[in-house]
């Protein structure tokens, strides 16, 4: 469904950006991954999905706290493979604190990682989409790009911007066959919610089974964490003939969060 094409997605080596690598390449897309991992690491992941889904895979190491490594991302995955005319903006961190005491560099690092790395890469692999008239990008935004929880300020900030920037990349490219949209996760089971669950435990006597339990039954309706393959086979889905017509949309895959 995706031969053909190169899908560069940014922090890919784990959690969900490995399920959208997976799910793209089992599709017949070529991948580029993207870590902090060294080189050489990466490079092994990448050999792996090559070897099991018959694609081509390669892997770029770019640190997006930093704007001059993810400025040049889009160029790096270019001479790696080629030009991506698939680019899933994935990687996140997140930082829960009250906003009394937030601290200004977990701020701007946040605002980094989650916002203005997929802004400068969407910069980058816009033009080449133009050119060639088809182009999919897939922002991984969140729940709380669509609404709030406590202690998530910065979070929040980079999430609802990136739901925003998203719309306005969509109407400027939407007569030249390219499509922008956001997927909206809710609570899914990979390392960056680890330490909430981890205080929520605390709160349970240590019971971490407990902690899970109560983090869902305050927000996700179906009492489940999402699989990640569950987000990689929606981004997948947003990148087919059948979703063309869909662009500058935040799709909640929340078990009902943002039904409530
Ligand atoms: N897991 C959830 O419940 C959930 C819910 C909603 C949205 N999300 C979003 O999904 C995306 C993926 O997160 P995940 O759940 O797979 O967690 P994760 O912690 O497993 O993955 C985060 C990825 O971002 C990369 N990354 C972090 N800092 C980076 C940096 N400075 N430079 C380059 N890459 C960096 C990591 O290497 C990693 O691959 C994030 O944007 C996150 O905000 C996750």
């Amino acid at each position: 469904m995706l031969n053909g094409h190169t899908a560069l997605v940014t922090g890919s080596t784990q959690g969900i950006g490995l399920a959208i690598a997976q799910a793209m390449a089992r599709a017949g897309a070529d991948v580029v991954m993207h870590g902090i991992e060294p080189v050489a690491q990466g490079e092994a992941i990448a050999a792996e999905l090559a070897a099991a889904n018959g694609v081509r895979a390669a892997y770029v190491r770019a640190n997006l706290a930093e704007a001059g490594e993810a400025e040049g991302l889009v160029a790096a995955a270019t001479a790696a493979l080629r030009h991506p005319d698939i680019l899933a903006n994935n990687a996140g961190i997140q930082y829960t604190c009250p906003i009394e005491s937030f601290p200004l560099e977990r701020w701007n690092a946040i605002i980094a990682v989650n916002l203005t790395a997929a802004f400068l890469a969407m910069k980058a692999a816009v033009p080449g989409m133009r050119e060639r008239g088809w182009g999919r990008i897939v922002n991984i935004a969140s729940v709380h790009g669509l609404v709030a929880s406590i202690h998530k300020g910065a979070y929040l900030a980079a999430k609802h911007g990136l739901v925003g920037l998203s719309k306005g990349v969509a109407l400027e490219t939407a007569t030249h066959g390219i499509t922008v949209n956001c997927i909206c996760p809710g609570w899914t089971d990979t390392a960056i919610i680890q330490p909430q669950i981890e205080a929520r435990a605390a709160q349970c006597g240590g019971d971490r089974s407990a902690g899970i339990r109560e983090l869902l039954r305050e927000k996700q309706p179906n009492l489940t964490l999402l699989p990640p393959e569950r987000i990689g086979d929606v981004a997948v889905f947003l990148c087919s003939e059948a979703a063309a017509g869909i662009t500058g949309v935040a799709l909640p895959v929340d078990g009902g969060w943002t039904a409530q």
